[in-house]
C-alpha cells in the first residue's frame, strides 16, 4: 500500500472527507484534504481585503500565503503563515467565497504543484474536485462520490449550527455549479473513475465499498 494513491472526487456533501479519512485510517495511509488548501488561501485573501470579484487581484497575490498542511487522517491540520487555520476555513464566509478563489488559474497552478509534492511517492488518499483528472491522473484507484441533493444538504445541515436544509441546498447548488462550470480544472469525473452513490449508505458502508474497490484494483 506504500505507493498507492486513492483519488476521491465529488461535489460538496457527497461524504468525501469522512470516507477518505476512514479509508486512510483502515489502510494506514496518509490523507490530503485539497479543499482545505483552497479554503486556507481564501481565508488569507479575505483577511487582507483582496477583492474576490477581481480575478487579477487574486492572481497577483496567489503565491504570497505560506501553507502548511498535515496528512494524518486522525488529526487533519492546516496553517497559513504559521497560524492555525483549521477553524476559520470552515466559516460560511470562507465557504461562500472559496469557489471564486479556486477558479483562478494561478491559484490552481500553485496548489496543484504543492499537492503533487505532498503526494510524492504515494501511500495517500487525496480528496478534492480534480484529483483523478488533473492532480493525480495516474492514480490506480479513482472514486467519484455522489449523493442526492437532499441527502447532501441534510448532511451539511447536521454538521453546521444555525442553518436550514433549504439554505444549505441552495448554497451547495450554487457552489457546485461554480465549481463544475469554471474553465480551470472543473469538478469532473475521470473517465476511469468508479462512481459511488452514497445517498442510501452510511459511512461504514461507504468505507467498506471503497476498501473492496481498492482490493479489486490493486
Ligand atoms: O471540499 P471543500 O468543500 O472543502 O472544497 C472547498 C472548495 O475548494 C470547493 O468549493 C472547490 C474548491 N476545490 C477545488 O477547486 N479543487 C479541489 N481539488 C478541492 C477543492
Amino acid at each position: 500500500m506504500t505507493g498507492l494513491v486513492v483519488a476521491m472526487d465529488g461535489p460538496s456533501g457527497s461524504g468525501k472527507s469522512s470516507a477518505s479519512r476512514g479509508v486512510a485510517r483502515a489502510l494506514g495511509l496518509r490523507y490530503l484534504d485539497t479543499g482545505a488548501m483552497y479554503r486556507a488561501i481564501t481565508w488569507w485573501m479575505l483577511q487582507r481585503g483582496v477583492d474576490l470579484s477581481d480575478q487579477e487581484a487574486i492572481a497577483v497575490r496567489a503565491l504570497e500565503p505560506v501553507l502548511t498542511i498535515g496528512t494524518d487522517p486522525d488529526a487533519p491540520s492546516v496553517a497559513v503563515d504559521g497560524t492555525d487555520a483549521a477553524g476559520p476555513i470552515r466559516t460560511t464566509e470562507v465557504t461562500a467565497a472559496v469557489s471564486a478563489v479556486s477558479a483562478v488559474p494561478e491559484v490552481r497552478r500553485r496548489l496543484v504543484a504543492e499537492q503533487r509534492e505532498i503526494i510524492g511517492a504515494g501511500g495517500i488518499v487525496v480528496e478534492g474536485r480534480d484529483i483523478g483528472t488533473v492532480v493525480a491522473p495516474d492514480a490506480p484507484v479513482k472514486i467519484y462520490l455522489t449523493a442526492s441533493a437532499d441527502a447532501r444538504a441534510l448532511r451539511r445541515t447536521a454538521e453546521l449550527a444555525g442553518t436550514t436544509v433549504q439554505a444549505q441546498k441552495a448554497a451547495m447548488a450554487r457552489r457546485d455549479s461554480l465549481d463544475s462550470t469554471r474553465k480551470a480544472d472543473p469538478l469532473a469525473m475521470a473517465a476511469d473513475a468508479v462512481e459511488l452513490d452514497t445517498t442510501a449508505l452510511n459511512l461504514d458502508e461507504v468505507v467498506a465499498e471503497i476498501l473492496r474497490l481498492i482490493k479489486e484494483k490493486t
